[in-house]
C-alpha cells in the first residue's frame, strides 16, 4: 500500500483564502484590521525563519502586521513591559512570543503576562485549562492545524485509537487534549515509554512530536493507519542540508494509510491557524459573530 499525501500546503492555502475573506468583511463592516504582534528575543537562525514567515503571510491575509525584534540580553522587566503596552493596544488583537526564549527569561511568567483573550499561541494557562475542561479557548495552533487535516481525512475520530509521541506544551499535551475532545482513546509517549514501538502499533492516529529526525520507522505503523507528522529536523545531506521529519517518510508511506509531508505537511497550517486565531480574537474581542468554519 502507498499511503495518500495529505497536503498541507494546500490546505493552509485555503484556510488562509478564508481568513482573508474575512479581513476583508471586518474592515468594511467596522472599518476595524485584525492585527498580530510578534515578539521575538535573539537571534535563533529558526526563529528567525518562523518570524518572517509569519510577518509575511499576516500581511498577505490583508491584517497589520506589528514585529518587535529584541536583543538577545533584554531583560525580563524591559520584555514584560512590552507585552503590557501590547495588552493596553486596541490595534492588536493576538499578541506571539517566540519560543524558546533565552535562558535568562522566564518562559512561563511571560506567556501568562499576556491577556489571555490576546494569547493567539493558546499558551497561557488560562487557555490551557479551559482547553482541557472542553470551554471555549484559544487552541494551539500546530496541534489545532493537525487536528484539521484528521478530521478532513477521516471524518468523525470518536473511538480511534491515538498515540501522541512527544509531551511538549507546545504540541504533544494539547494534540492529546484535542483528540480527548474527539472521543478518541489517547495514549501520550516519551522518552521513559516502554516499548514505544508496540505502543505505536496499536494506533489508528500517530502524531510524531518529539524533534529527533526520522526516528519512528514503517513497521511501527498498523498498516492503514493515519500519520502526522510534526517534527522539523535539519539535517545534513551531502554538502548541503535538508529537512526531514520524526517519522521515516519512505519506509512510512508504504505501510500508512494517509501521512503529511515534512516540509509541506503541518508546517503551513500552523502559520494558516494563527491568522485565523487572529481573526477570532478580534471578533471576540469587539463581541462580534464569530467566524464559522475557520480551523476545526
Ligand atoms: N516555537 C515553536 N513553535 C512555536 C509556536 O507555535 N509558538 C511560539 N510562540 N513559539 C514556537
Amino acid at each position: 500500500m502507498t499511503a495518500k499525501i495529505i497536503d498541507g500546503k494546500a490546505f493552509a492555502a485555503t484556510v488562509r483564502a478564508k481568513v482573508a475573506t474575512h479581513v476583508t468583511r471586518l474592515k468594511q463592516d467596522h472599518g476595524v484590521t485584525p492585527g498580530l504582534a510578534v515578539v521575538l528575543v535573539g537571534d535563533d537562525p529558526a526563529s528567525q525563519i518562523y518570524v518572517r514567515s509569519k510577518g509575511k503571510m499576516t500581511a498577505e491575509v490583508g491584517m497589520a502586521s506589528f514585529e518587535h525584534r529584541l536583543d538577545a540580553e533584554t531583560s525580563e522587566a524591559d520584555l514584560l513591559a512590552l507585552i503590557e503596552k501590547l495588552n493596553a493596544d486596541s490595534a492588536v488583537h493576538g499578541i506571539l512570543v517566540q519560543l524558546p526564549l533565552p535562558d535568562h527569561l522566564n518562559s512561563d511568567l511571560v506567556i501568562n503576562a499576556i491577556n489571555p483573550a490576546k494569547d493567539v499561541d493558546g499558551f497561557h494557562i488560562s487557555n490551557v485549562g479551559l482547553l482541557g475542561t472542553g470551554q471555549k479557548s484559544m487552541v494551539p495552533c500546530t496541534p489545532l492545524g493537525a487536528l484539521m487535516m484528521l478530521r478532513d481525512h477521516l471524518g468523525n475520530l470518536a473511538g480511534l485509537e491515538a498515540v501522541v509521541i512527544g509531551r511538549s506544551n507546545i504540541v504533544g499535551k494539547p494534540m492529546a487534549q484535542l483528540l480527548l475532545n474527539d472521543s478518541c482513546t489517547v495514549t501520550i509517549c516519551h522518552s521513559k515509554t516502554n516499548d514505544l514501538q508496540a505502543v505505536v502499533r496499536r494506533a489508528d492516529i500517530v502524531i510524531a512530536a518529539v524533534g529527533r529526525p526520522e526516528m519512528v520507522p514503517g513497521d511501527w505503523i498498523k498498516p492503514g493507519a493515519t500519520v502526522i507528522d510534526v517534527g522539523i529536523n535539519r539535517v545534513p545531506n551531502g554538502e548541503k542540508t535538508k529537512l526531514v521529519g520524526d517519522c521515516d517518510f519512505a519506509s512510512c508511506v508504504e505501510v500508512a494509510g494517509a501521512i503529511t509531508p515534512v516540509p509541506g505537511g503541518v508546517g503551513p497550517m500552523t502559520i494558516a491557524c494563527l491568522l485565523a486565531n487572529t481573526v477570532t480574537a478580534c471578533c471576540r474581542a469587539n463581541g462580534w459573530a464569530e467566524p464559522q468554519g475557520l480551523t476545526a
